[in-house]
């Protein structure tokens, strides 16, 4: 039959994202053509998808065009097309202004419209629709993030023969704040279709867990939910006036394992992501870009103590704290413009969400007030990049970093945080982490701050800046030793081998 034939010629691994593997680019003669992004997790699964029949379903990044599935560089590309509206509704608006605050402990205010959840329904059918057309009997699908997370359910209802694991990149917030969520129930329902559903840290599986039992009522024993396999269809049951979620107040609990045949089960477990640790390597041994680190030292003039920040501008990232923090010590004398300096790279970013549009501006306007402040002729208090770098200059940057500040309100994992270990080859360098961040599970031995706490994060700076030596070299192996040792490929291999276990 025509479906069995189209399904035998699928592919065998098949990753769903928001985006696509490849960037457009234009070249110098003009013409067009597709790059593969730089980013960590496409690193890790180009390989996987090249020794397999691999596919990656994703948006390429403009809107209202629809462009045919081709293959580079050993993967098979399916955009998928989004409307200018979709990009605003569904990308800008459910995805970025109403999960992306709500998961990141409401550090901006969610916004709750009808319409982007919608549209989020939507887009999140087209994505279940694509993949269901390109995967193979059997296949396996691993859907990405938090733009996706009704995939796995309706996909499922398309090919229920197909693996399908979901890995959520960012928090996954308290059951206090996802109650929040008007839509709450079909997020659970969305996401329960996935045979492993992977979170950064233990914390986000819990509060998972902790939701669902909550919320549904259903039966958790060591990481496995007991999904019952009739389950009522909340999409159906819209009353005017009444939500479409069923979940009002919280489902009875289910105190045993349901009778067999009742149910299947989904694993929900962290899985903390890494970086392609390799290749950070490699560009921090090569002698082009040790050379550039050491003409941007000399750039900044020469300070004593080069403090770096490294981020998208996002208000999750903490950059005004870190910023007061500098501001403060540079007040009381503690730093001083010259011996001191602050690099803080911001790459622009979701430039169509409001409240990233602020923050931009309150970002430029402290970065002015602090310059005009405390400039000298010939240094500068804050050198601040609004761009985005290729790789090979931000590990200069990192080489040139003594001091790296992350200094997040909320992040799932931080990936900046361990590139700045894994460059630091001769173990030198100091590492001021919030423990706000998923890389803090790992990396304990970063100065470790709250970056609520102003006067811990400037006592923290200090410290890095004065640190011993020796104190210094005995975090900063230890640190490499957890980061060389867990790269991307190992959490991809680590996921996927779970999820064929299952
Ligand atoms: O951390 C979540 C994430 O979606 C990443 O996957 C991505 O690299 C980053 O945020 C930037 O997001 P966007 O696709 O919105 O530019």
């Amino acid at each position: 039959d025509a479906a069995e034939t189209e399904y035998t010629q699928g592919y065998d691994f098949v990753v769903v994202a928001n985006r696509l593997a490849v960037n457009r680019i234009t070249q110098e003669d003009g013409t067009e053509d597709w790059q593969r992004s730089p980013g960590g997790l496409v690193t890790a699964l180009a390989p996987i998808m090249a020794a397999s029949e691999g596919a990656w379903v994703g948006w390429h990044g403009a809107p209202d065009e629809t462009l045919e599935p081709f293959d580079h560089e050993g993967m098979h590309l399916h955009p998928v097309p989004l409307s200018e509206q979709e990009v605003e509704f569904y990308y800008e608006g459910f995805s970025n202004g109403t999960l992306w605050p709500l998961y990141h402990d409401v550090i901006a205010r969610p916004l709750f419209h009808r319409r982007w959840w919608d549209a989020y329904r939507r887009v999140n059918q087209r994505f279940a629709e694509a993949a269901a057309q390109v995967a193979a009997r059997g296949a396996t699908v691993w859907v990405q993030d938090y733009q996706l997370q009704l995939v796995p359910q309706m996909l499922r209802d398309l090919r229920p023969d197909v693996k399908i694991g979901f890995f959520n990149h960012i928090p996954f917030p308290p059951p206090g704040l996802f109650a929040q969520l008007p839509w709450r129930h079909s997020v659970l329902r969305g996401l329960l279709g996935a045979d492993l559903i992977g979170f950064q840290r233990d914390s986000d599986a819990r509060n998972f867990q902790r939701a669902v039992r909550h919320r549904l009522g259903h039966y958790i024993k060591a990481d496995q939910i007991y999904v019952p396999l009739q389950e009522e269809d909340d999409a159906g049951s819209q009353i005017p006036g009444f939500s479409a979620d069923p979940s009002r107040g919280t489902a009875p609990r289910q105190l045993s394992a349901p009778a067999p045949g009742s149910h299947r089960v989904a694993e929900a477990r962290a899985f903390p992501i890494s970086i392609d640790t390799d290749t950070i390597v490699d560009l921090a041994g090569r002698e082009d870009i040790i050379a550039r680190s050491k003409e941007i030292r000399e750039e900044l003039g020469n300070p004593e103590t080069v403090f770096l920040g490294v981020d998208r501008l996002d208000y999750t990232k903490g950059i005004r704290h870190r910023m007061k923090a500098y501001e403060e010590l540079l007040h009381d004398g503690d730093l001083e413009v010259g011996q001191a300096c602050l690099v803080q790279i911001a790459s622009p970013s979701r430039e169509g969400v409001e409240s990233y549009q602020r923050l931009r501006d309150e970002i430029e306007l402290t970065v002015g007030r602090i310059n005009g402040e405390f400039d000298t002729m010939g240094h500068t208090a804050i050198r601040y990049l609004h761009h985005s770098y290729p790789i090979e200059e931000m590990v200069a940057l990192y080489l040139a970093a003594d001091v790296m500040l992350v200094t997040a309100l909320r992040d799932g994992m931080n990936l900046v945080a361990k590139e700045y270990v894994a460059a630091r080859k001769d173990a030198t360098g100091v590492l001021v982490l919030s423990e706000f961040t998923g890389a803090a599970d790992q990396l304990r031995q970063a100065l470790l701050i709250n970056p609520h706490d102003i006067d811990e994060l400037k006592a923290a700076m200090v410290k890095a800046a004065q640190i011993d030596p020796d104190d210094a070299k005995k975090r900063m192996r230890s640190l490499r030793r957890q980061v060389v040792s867990h790269n991307v490929k190992r959490w991809a291999q680590d996921f996927l081998d779970r999820l064929h276990h299952l």
